[in-house]
Formats: C-alpha cells, sequence, structure tokens
C-alpha cells in the first residue's frame, strides 16, 4: 500500500490513528458500523393454554408469551421501528406427537399467533415463522423419525411442505425452514408455489451448528430433546461445509440466508456476506443472550455496552439483519439516539 511506504502518513510519528478517536464526535463520524432498528428482528415465544406469561429462568427478561402479550409485544416492536417479528409456537405438552400435529394444524398454536400478529401489525412489521417441527413433536426432534429411531430426511420434508402451506394460510410474510433437512428450501417454495403464494418468503436457515448455546432455547420451547441434533445441524469445526450448504438453498430459491448461532461463528457469517447477493442475518441465539445477561447480573461486564458491542461485531461482520432477543430495546436505545 502507497499509505505505509514509509511516508510521513504511513508511518510514526506522523502517522497517529489516536487522531481520529479524540473525541466522541470524532468517534461517531468515522465509525464504519451502525446499527438501525430496521434490521433487528425480535425472536418470540408464544406458549398454548396459559393467562400469564411465563418468564425464562435462563433468559432473563424473555418470557413465553400469552396471545395477548405477544400482541403487545409485536405492537411495541413496531413502536420502536423493529423491522421483523420471528414466531415459536409452543403447543400444549398433551397435543404433541409424533409427526408433530400441532406445525400443521390451522388452529395449532403457531398459526393462531400469526393471525393474531398479523391482526395487530398488519404489514408494519415483517412476521416470520420458524418452519421446523421440534416444538411440535412429543420426542422433540427437528423431522419424523424412522423405525429406528433416526430423523427421517425425506419423510420430514413432508411436513415441511405441509406446514409451509398452513403458515402461509394464516398470513406469514416470511417463513423460517430452521431443521436442517437436506433439499428443505426447495420442498418449501414448491409448497408455497403450489397454491399461489410467490409473494411469501423463504428465509433459509443456510448455516446452522450443532451448538451447546441454544441451550436456553429448550426451556423457551418446553422441548422435549434427548440426545442430540449432530445427525442433521452442522459440526462447529467445519467451515467449507457451509459454503455448500449456501449453494443448495440458493439454487433451491432461498431469498435471504441466515447463520446461527452469531458470535462464535463471525468467521462463517463473514465469508457468506461476501459470497452472496441476496441479505444475509445472523441469529443471536438464546445461549449468548444467557451469556451476556448472567455476567451482567453478577456485575462482572457493563450490561448495556457489551449488548451493542456484540451486536455490531455481528453487524461488523456482514450481516444485513440481526435476530436478537434485545431488539426492541436495542431499538429504544437506538431512537433516543444512544
Ligand atoms: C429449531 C430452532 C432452534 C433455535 C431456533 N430454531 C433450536 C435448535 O436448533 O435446537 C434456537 C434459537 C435460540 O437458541 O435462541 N426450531
Amino acid at each position: 500500500m502507497s499509505t505505509s511506504n514509509g511516508t510521513a502518513y504511513g508511518r510514526f510519528p506522523g502517522a497517529r490513528p489516536r487522531r481520529l478517536r479524540t473525541t466522541p464526535a470524532m468517534r461517531r463520524m468515522v465509525a464504519e458500523t451502525r446499527l438501525h432498528p430496521a434490521e433487528l428482528i425480535l425472536p418470540a415465544f408464544v406458549r398454548e393454554g396459559i393467562s400469564e406469561p411465563v418468564p425464562l429462568a435462563a433468559m432473563p427478561g424473555v418470557v413465553q408469551h400469552t396471545r395477548d402479550t405477544l400482541r403487545k409485544a409485536a405492537a411495541e416492536a413496531v413502536a420502536a421501528g423493529v423491522g421483523g417479528i420471528m414466531l415459536f409456537g409452543v403447543p400444549e405438552e398433551s397435543k404433541k406427537d409424533a409427526v408433530g400435529t400441532p406445525g400443521t394444524d390451522p388452529d395449532g398454536i403457531l398459526q393462531v399467533a400469526i393471525r393474531d400478529v398479523k391482526a395487530e401489525v398488519g404489514d408494519d412489521l415483517v412476521v416470520m415463522s420458524d418452519l421446523c417441527l421440534d416444538e411440535h413433536t412429543d420426542h422433540g426432534h427437528c423431522g419424523v423419525l424412522d423405525a429406528e429411531g433416526r430423523v427421517d430426511n425425506d419423510a420430514t420434508l413432508e411436513r415441511y411442505a405441509e406446514m409451509a402451506r398452513a403458515q402461509a394460510d394464516a398470513g406469514v410474510h416470511v417463513v423460517g425452514p430452521s431443521g436442517m433437512m437436506d433439499g428443505q428450501v426447495g420442498v418449501v417454495r414448491e409448497a408455497l408455489d403450489g397454491i399461489g403464494r410467490h409473494d411469501v418468503s423463504i428465509l433459509a436457515y443456510t448455516v446452522k451448528y450443532a451448538s451447546a448455546f441454544y441451550g436456553p432455547f429448550r426451556e423457551a420451547v418446553g422441548s422435549s430433546l434427548q440426545g442430540d441434533r449432530k445427525t442433521y445441524q452442522q459440526d462447529p469445526a467445519n467451515a467449507r461445509e457451509s459454503l455448500r450448504e449456501l449453494a443448495l438453498d440458493l439454487a433451491e430459491g432461498a431469498d435471504m440466508v441466515m447463520v446461527k448461532p452469531a458470535l462464535p461463528y463471525l468467521d462463517i457469517l463473514a465469508r457468506i456476506a461476501d459470497t452472496v447477493d441476496v441479505p444475509v442475518a445472523a441469529y443471536q441465539i438464546s445461549g449468548e443472550y444467557a451469556m451476556v445477561e448472567t455476567a451482567a447480573a453478577n456485575g462482572w461486564i457493563e450490561r448495556d455496552r457489551a449488548i451493542m458491542e456484540t451486536l455490531t461485531s455481528i453487524r461488523r461482520a456482514g450481516a444485513g439483519m440481526i435476530l436478537t432477543y434485545w431488539a426492541t430495546e436495542v431499538a429504544q436505545r437506538l431512537r433516543r439516539g444512544e
């Protein structure tokens, strides 16, 4: 680089990067990365059959919503300028079964929640839904099982197609297939197009690692899972594999792609963001949230600064959109100019 070959600009004592850090105004002016409420997406849980919201022990500040409080949370997100909401339904325990029937029942809690939120916010918020069976199955896996108890990829795809139709019928803007079955994006696209819903888009969970950081989410959705998801979610050791998942999802019709979890996988996020010409999202997951909240509650880190630093880092690595449980709070803070 010509600027670092020995000119005064490129060498100390002429070169002093600290000059651009002297005042808050200077730092604000030269900042390369900024957060905006519209790029934040709020993941929200709604639980069937409860009359009061249920706080989640491992995610302080996050609740399982009633239908009513979910509507309020959606309205609050709109007021704060949040871009979207990602809905997760938690059916009554007795309704879960081996094939995840509540996930395709027009009166299943997720479909009900989509209709509720659409009635509340209309098109003022992008309404998204998790398209996966794990919240709805009694065994807690993301798909249906074969006779040996293994997750059956192609039988699961048929259920996903049905889920896509049920969610589209309920009025969702975007579906988020998150089960990591091979071929899921293509099958979902075909199912939507088959009922004339070319307008419903797909946010593909393209890169999803079998992560220990999903721990608190399992409480959030009352997961029944025994064992792990290592036969369908990716091995944290692999990076190139993500590019293969990406190529497949784009070929199958993904409108947007996601990397998940976020902070431990910023290298993957940066590679994906450099490669694609579709919007890229990252999901700051439950364990990432819990780590910050717990450390802050103990007085070990500054909560608000830590939250902004994680989000800025995810944005800097290349995410255009971030799913975060702090979406509304952070959007409010950004609006106040903090
Ligand atoms: C699967 C799904 C999971 C999350 C979002 N969608 C759980 C999993 O794969 O085990 C995790 C979200 C989080 O941890 O915040 N339906």
